[in-house]
């Protein structure tokens, strides 16, 4: 089950018998890959330690909204931006009522308010209980704020009753999981997804590359294959897994990553993420170039220019809802806004590589995405994948209405 794997899942824990099961869910959620992190109520710390979550999640646990030392690590609004998803199992009546109310008296509650990641709660309590109007009112409520919520079951419960209350398996929590990344919008499209960096080669050992990862190019493959799209990537010389489901095809140069995307066409949306090079070496060198005396301390490369991958998929005549990305260090949304005319793209993508912390190889992004009418969509800071599932989401919507 791929589509957990790397996967942020705040795991919130709160007061019940079935709190146990929450040490077998982080083994789950971490076997398919995600990155858990624990926070706990007050209850919750009354049926299972602390140690124990933190023992199996790697992390330490997160236990009170006021705790400075805490709060230095990891902040509540730094854990909720975190979140790729917010999981509460077990999740009591009480928990579910204060929710409902949008209560925020401790740090789970907190988080799931200060959080724009999707929320699932999955019930445990006593039959009679679940059954209560109250709860069944909150429920409602719940639901229709866009909380998801995983069973309860039913069967024999810790109090010796038998109906519904009982909190799901940690298997079935970790697909039910998975499930939440699913979204179905680009259901029977087909996207061609460019990524990472092209290698032009100056002889059999040199080339001339860039410092893009893939990583935003990837995180677009697996968030277009989880709205249902059959997705092709085709990918510069990386180091990344293939996502689930995506059909990658591994080039290395500027001329083969046009060879490759024109043999996938025809697509419904092409997203172009790669930092392709503009130049290449007129002449590849047979063999490794020496140092010449000759030339003094100097060597001279005569460039010419790469074709434009983009450029030639937005002007055939079956051209896809072409989206752009632009990558630069200054002028940000008026070379975008050029690229975006001159390429005769539906969007364009402007992404500010003069900062570290969101540009090249970096965990995050922050982007603007800018369309045909200069308006300008923004997209905070936040980590590739969440960015990759607001883009999608965001250029699904927009090729639905063109
Ligand atoms: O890979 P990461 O480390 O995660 O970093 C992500 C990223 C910074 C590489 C990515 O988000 C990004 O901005 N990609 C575009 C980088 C770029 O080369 O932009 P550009 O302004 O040079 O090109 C504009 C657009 O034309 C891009 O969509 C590019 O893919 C496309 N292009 C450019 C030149 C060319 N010969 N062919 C193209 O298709």
């Amino acid at each position: 089950m791929q589509r957990l794997y790397r996967k942020r899942i705040v795991l919130g824990v709160g007061g019940g018998i079935a709190a146990y099961k929450s040490a077998e869910l982080v083994r789950r959620l971490r076997d398919h890959g995600a990155e858990v992190r624990v926070v706990m109520t007050q209850g919750g710390r009354e049926f299972i330690t602390p140690l124990t979550l933190q023992a199996l999640s790697g992390h330490p646990v997160h236990l009170d909204l006021l705790d400075p030392a805490a709060e230095a690590a990891m902040g509540h609004i730094e854990l909720a931006r975190w979140a790729d998803l917010v999981l509460i199992a077990p999740a009591t009546a009480d928990l579910m009522a204060r929710l409902a109310q949008g209560v925020a008296n401790d740090l789970l509650t907190t988080v799931v308010l200060a959080t724009n990641a999707p929320v699932a709660l999955a019930p445990a309590m006593n039959q009679a209980m679940w059954a209560d109007p109250a709860t069944q009112a909150n429920r409602e409520q719940l639901l229709a704020r866009g909380i998801r919520l995983f069973g309860p079951g039913s069967g024999s419960q810790a109090c010796g009753d038998i109906g519904m209350g009982r909190m799901l398996e940690a298997e079935e929590l970790a697909r039910a999981a998975a499930d939440c990344f699913e979204t179905g919008m680009l259901t029977g499209k087909h996207l061609l997804i460019t990524a990472g960096p092209t290698q032009e080669n100056i002889d059999p050992v040199r080339y001339i590359t860039n410092h893009s990862s893939g990583k935003m190019g990837f995180a677009l493959a697996e968030a277009a294959a989880e709205a249902g799209a059959r997705v092709t990537l085709v990918t510069g010389p990386v180091f990344l897994p293939t996502p689930d489901r995506v059909q990658r095809i591994d080039v290395v140069s500027a001329r083969d990553m046009l060879a490759a995307c024109e043999a996938a066409m025809p697509c419904d949306i092409l997203i172009a993420a790669a930092a392709v090079a503009d130049y290449r070496p007129e002449v590849v060198a047979p063999h490794k170039i020496k140092k010449d005396p000759s030339t003094g301390d100097g060597l001279l490369l005569q460039m010419v220019r790469n074709p434009d991958i983009l450029a030639t998929l937005a002007g055939r005549a079956d051209r896809p809802f072409c989206v752009g990305f632009a990558a630069e260090t200054e002028n940000l949304l008026e070379y975008a806004a050029r690229k975006l005319r001159d390429k005769n793209l539906d969007l364009i993508v402007a992404n500010d590589v003069a900062n570290p912390s969101i540009g090249f190889n970096s965990e995050d992004n922050a982007v603007s995405v800018i369309d045909r009418q200069q308006h300008e969509t923004r997209f905070g800071q936040a980590s590739k994948g969440h960015i990759a599932r607001a883009l999608v989401a965001f250029i699904a919507e927009r090729y639905k209405e063109s």
